[in-house]
């Protein structure tokens, strides 16, 4: 072997060792990354503090399980959303977590994902005209249910004031057809007088507060009873009654179990709230993730929800009923919340 074979040698044994070294750093730095689940969780927003509370949790959950999350917020903006979503598939999530400000536009980002090999999780609200791999939430219909008939015990006949939450949201429309199970019988037998039927816009409760001072107005103030979707609405609502001297003297319903409703219940002003316990939410959607992150998939006992294009997969957690009388016991003895906190 002359000088210059083995110089080449040499260089091609050089070569060859770089590339392996290489070869299998990249193949270890893969299996790294399959080993660790990386999550995507697209939240719609912070302002009610149910939202807060999701995100808390599944933030907790996740590092507890050993889960690498990446979270993104939204802030009630459809375009963001979609922004926030392309930027956490970049970022090469194994599965989406996402809860739609817009329950219909958000279809395109499932496709999105989907072209990515990224299965989706509709988390809480249900995205629209999708093929969304899994839907979790509550039994939204139910929770409508809850109010309409607490709210027609208390008031089976006289003024009402029906306000529905963000026409964006699919469960605003869940929450309505619920409530009007029990509503609407007695507007058909002319017990009920609707004075003021509308939607809040991105669930605002200055919203709720200025549609609340109209109905007031138009009735001269003679209103007998409020439904309002949630806690939030509700608050709006009753600020403009306590404007007027009435908090307290009208029911008036309420959803998300807020600690700020909770401070209204026991003080009377709000009449109930609906629990809908966002810790175990926010597990199971962690656990789904985690499951169909290894190919594998969230026993649904066949229970779905049409989505107006398919039966979405579902896991429908159960809300309850919360007034006066159970509060202690369903807010405060499950450690939601400190009775410190709800009797100020
Ligand atoms: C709904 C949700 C409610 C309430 C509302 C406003 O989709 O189910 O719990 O928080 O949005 O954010």
């Amino acid at each position: 072997m002359n000088k210059k074979m083995r110089k080449i040698l040499t260089l091609a044994l050089v070569v060859a060792l770089i590339g392996t070294t290489m070869v299998s750093w990249f193949l270890k730095k893969k299996k790294k990354k399959k080993d660790t689940v990386t999550i995507g969780l697209s939240l719609p927003t912070q302002r009610e503090e149910r939202w807060v509370r999701d995100k808390e949790t599944m933030e907790a959950y996740a590092k507890e399980k050993g889960i690498n999350l990446l979270v993104q917020v939204s802030d009630a903006d459809a375009k963001l959303q979609a922004n926030q979503v392309e930027n956490l598939l970049t970022q090469g999530v194994d599965i989406l977590i996402l809860a739609p400000h817009d329950s219909k536009s958000a279809a395109t980002l499932v496709e999105k994902a989907h072209d990515e090999g990224v299965k989706v999780i509709s988390y809480d609200r249900l995205i629209m005209d999708s093929d969304v791999d899994l839907y979790i939430s509550f039994d939204n219909i139910g929770v409508g249910r809850i109010q309409g008939e607490y709210i027609t015990n208390k008031v089976p006949q006289g003024n009402y004031v029906i306000l529905s939450g963000a026409p964006t949201d699919n469960n605003a429309k869940l929450f309505k057809q619920g409530a009007m199970e029990y509503i609407q019988p007695l507007i058909d037998s002319g017990k009920i007088n609707v004075v003021l039927e509308q939607a809040v816009d991105n669930w605002e409760p200055k919203n709720a507060l200025r549609l609340m001072e109209q109905a007031l107005t138009k009735s001269n103030n003679k209103i007998d009873a409020v439904l309002a979707p949630n806690d939030g609405t509700a608050g709006g609502a009753i600020e403009a009654m306590a404007a007027q001297g009435l908090a307290g003297n009208v029911p008036i319903t309420g959803q998300d179990a807020q600690i700020d409703a909770a401070q209204r219940i026991v003080k009377g002003t709000q009449s109930m709230t609906v629990f809908k316990d966002t810790r175990e939410l926010g597990k199971a959607a962690i656990d789904a993730a985690l499951l169909m992150a290894k190919n594998d998939f969230p026993n649904t006992e066949g229970k779905t929800v049409n989505n107006n294009k398919t039966d979405v997969k579902s896991l429908l957690l159960t809300p309850f009923m919360v007034d006066k009388d159970n509060i202690d016991k369903v807010l405060i003895d499950s450690g939601y919340m400190q009775k410190s906190q709800v009797y100020k």
